[in-house]
């Protein structure tokens, strides 16, 4: 079963094969991945990283303890060094610990029944209206409410925290301008501030939620106060960002694709299949990027000691290598689940894709079996960067 979404021709230009400030770019990066897969293992941008496009050297880059996490710059994110993603060993595997229990598949049972009562709530007030937008409706407060729920937190101010996950987005990208960057601090320092004072209201307030677990390891002498609000931060921004790509792609994807849509009600044991090739197709974070810490010598090009390495996992996703006609939404592809890059890997893999992926079948399986009718109602709004594919407006009508 075998559908493509469509791609412009681009030429090899010798000016930027990767204008990633381009809004042509940013719409439709596919045909500019393909041409700089062919041209190299390694892509010098004029905006001074090294882009590495093809999957099999991405996978093991990601592996390599010489790239670090520590040592690159986040610029007005640099509170995130202190967090899992801006670690390496062995602090890295002593925060990851922390919270690893949290999100076992016997843990995400638990949050499943929690999602699935955001879900149930959202599509109660889709049958009353007739209607739903995706992402403002069912992805965002799903995704949000129980992340909330898991932290042990209330939720409040929910669309400034959502409004500062994409603003601080836009400034971890190449392309990013002087503004970008302005509203991104701005962004910070509220966030930032938000969560501390969240802090602060839960240990007067002890309860059993994660950001309680976060407290406890911090009186124990595992985690630093600054580990702590830059941990919850973190987990407030991704607990609600890629999920909820995942099911706005995977929700215009299979709408678009009547007959894939049935197999995913119908075949249930297809579910995680066809949601594995809802991220290779559509990954929600085209990059990650690392720090290199000597000469790496990458499928015979050097990847230079103190280098910016970005790891293009949207191409790797794409890449013919390994996924034959890659542009092709295809669920019947063997090696999918076990290769597709979406959730990176290594020791900084995401820690919630056990979580992510029920999420994804929760909200995508209970739309479609209580709306077999459910079809787009109007024009898609998309949310592209160079760095996020995601949807911001995804209206749908039930009946
Ligand atoms: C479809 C949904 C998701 C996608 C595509 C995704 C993707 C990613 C990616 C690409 C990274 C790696 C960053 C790197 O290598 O530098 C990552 C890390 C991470 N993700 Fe996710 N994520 C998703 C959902 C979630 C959810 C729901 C949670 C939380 C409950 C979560 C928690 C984390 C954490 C804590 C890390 C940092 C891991 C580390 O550095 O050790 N993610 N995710």
């Amino acid at each position: 079963m075998t559908t493509t979404d469509s791609s412009s021709e681009v030429e090899p230009s010798s000016v930027d094969l990767l204008p990633f400030a381009d809004p042509t770019y940013q719409a439709d990066p596919y045909p500019y991945y393909a041409v700089t897969r062919d041209q190299g293992p390694i892509y010098e941008s004029p905006l001074g990283v090294h882009v590495v496009t093809r999957h099999a050297d991405i996978f093991k880059l990601l592996r390599d303890q010489r790239m670090s996490s520590r040592q690159l710059d986040f610029g007005i994110a640099s509170v995130f060094h202190d967090s899992v993603l801006g670690q390496d060993s062995p602090d890295h595997g002593r925060l990851r610990k922390i919270s690893a229990s949290w999100f076992t598949p016997a843990m995400v049972e638990k949050w499943s029944v929690t999602m699935q009562g955001y879900v149930d709530r959202a599509l109660d007030d889709a049958a009353d209206r007739g209607s739903l937008d995706i992402t403002d409706d069912l992805a965002f407060p799903a995704t949000f409410g129980t992340m909330a729920d898991i932290l042990g937190v209330g939720q409040h101010d929910a669309e400034l925290c959502r409004q500062g996950t994409l603003d601080i987005g836009k400034a971890l990208r190449p392309s990013a301008g002087d503004d970008d960057m302005r509203i991104a601090e701005e962004a910070f320092t509220w966030y930032v501030d938000y969560i501390n004072d969240l802090i602060a209201f839960k240990r007067a307030h002890p309860g059993d939620g994660l950001l309680d677990a976060f407290i406890e390891a911090e009186a124990a002498g595992s985690m630093t106060t600054a580990e702590v609000s830059a941990t919850v931060t973190l987990f407030y921004a991704v607990g609600h960002l890629d999920n909820s790509f995942l099911i706005e792609n995977g929700v215009r994807l299979l709408l678009e694709r009547p007959e894939v849509a049935r197999t995913f009600v119908d075949e249930r044991e297809q579910r995680y299949q066809i949601l594995a090739e809802v991220l290779r197709h559509d990954t929600p974070e085209q990059f990650v990027t690392r720090y290199v810490t000597e000469d790496i010598d990458v499928d015979g090009a050097i990847l230079p000691q103190g280098a910016v390495a970005v790891l293009l996992i949207g191409s790797g996703n794409r890449d013919e290598r390994v996924f034959p006609n890659p542009d092709e939404f295809d669920i019947a592809r063997d090696n999918v689940q076990k290769m597709h890059l979406a959730f990176s890997g290594g020791q900084h893999g995401c820690a919630g894709q056990v979580l992510a992926r029920a999420q994804g079948d929760i909200a995508i399986a209970r739309l479609l079996e209580r709306f077999p009718d459910a079809h787009l109602g109007g024009e898609i709004e998309y949310e592209h960067t160079e760095f996020i594919r995601g949807i911001k407006h995804l209206p749908v009508n039930v009946r």
